[in-house]
């Protein structure tokens, strides 16, 4: 099984939550941000019933599956987040890892997602936010969460591996 640019660590974590999804809601809709190859994509959407995903890059690969509908553009563009439709059941973030973005996709995909509803973002590894290179410094989860997270989403599971340079998963549930 392919998991894209996830570990086994996190695919488990994200399997889990969907399963547990799926016992309470049906059909179970999903959003990615940050398709890439689709291989995360394409392992979301065996639970969920749709599964929308979102990427600015044009070279991302065309994912032809019934019930994956895909969006190409930034995920923060007014024309890209308001055509996803609510209701949102799960939401995994993996776009942009800068804090405009993961702050502009809380405020703008949240209030989709329904109460119980739970949103992961990926790449929360802190040790990754010392390192120097160009695209890692842009890489700002873990600092950027709690400073924009309200009490109206509880903090349910935090993962990640001070061996791995990179990944790492907040699961956050919506409250009320
Ligand atoms: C780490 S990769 C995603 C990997 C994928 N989830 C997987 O594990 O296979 C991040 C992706 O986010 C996309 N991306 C970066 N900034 C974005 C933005 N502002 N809006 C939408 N997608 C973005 C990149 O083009 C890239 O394909």
């Amino acid at each position: 099984m392919k998991y894209g640019w996830i570990t086994k660590q996190d695919a488990d974590i994200i399997k889990k939550h969907l399963i547990l999804l799926r016992q309470k809601f049906e059909p179970l809709i999903a959003l990615e941000i940050g398709t890439y190859l689709g291989e995360t994509t394409r392992f979301v959407s065996q639970y969920a019933q749709t599964t929308y995903t979102i990427d600015n890059d044009s070279q991302t690969p065309e994912l032809q599956d019934s019930n994956i509908k895909q969006f190409i553009g930034d995920s923060a563009e007014y024309t890209i987040h308001t055509r996803i439709p609510a209701p949102l059941h799960f939401v995994f973030i993996d776009g942009c890892h800068c804090k405009t973005h993961v702050e502009a996709d809380f405020t703008n995909f949240s209030p989709k997602v329904v109460i119980g509803g739970i949103m992961i973002f990926h790449d929360i590894q802190p040790s990754i936010q010392t390192q120097k290179t160009r695209v890692e410094l842009r890489i700002e989860v873990k600092n950027t969460l709690k400073k924009i997270i309200p009490n109206s989403w509880d903090l349910i599971e935090e993962e990640y591996s001070n061996e791995s340079p990179h990944g790492g998963c907040a699961v956050y549930r919506r409250l009320s």
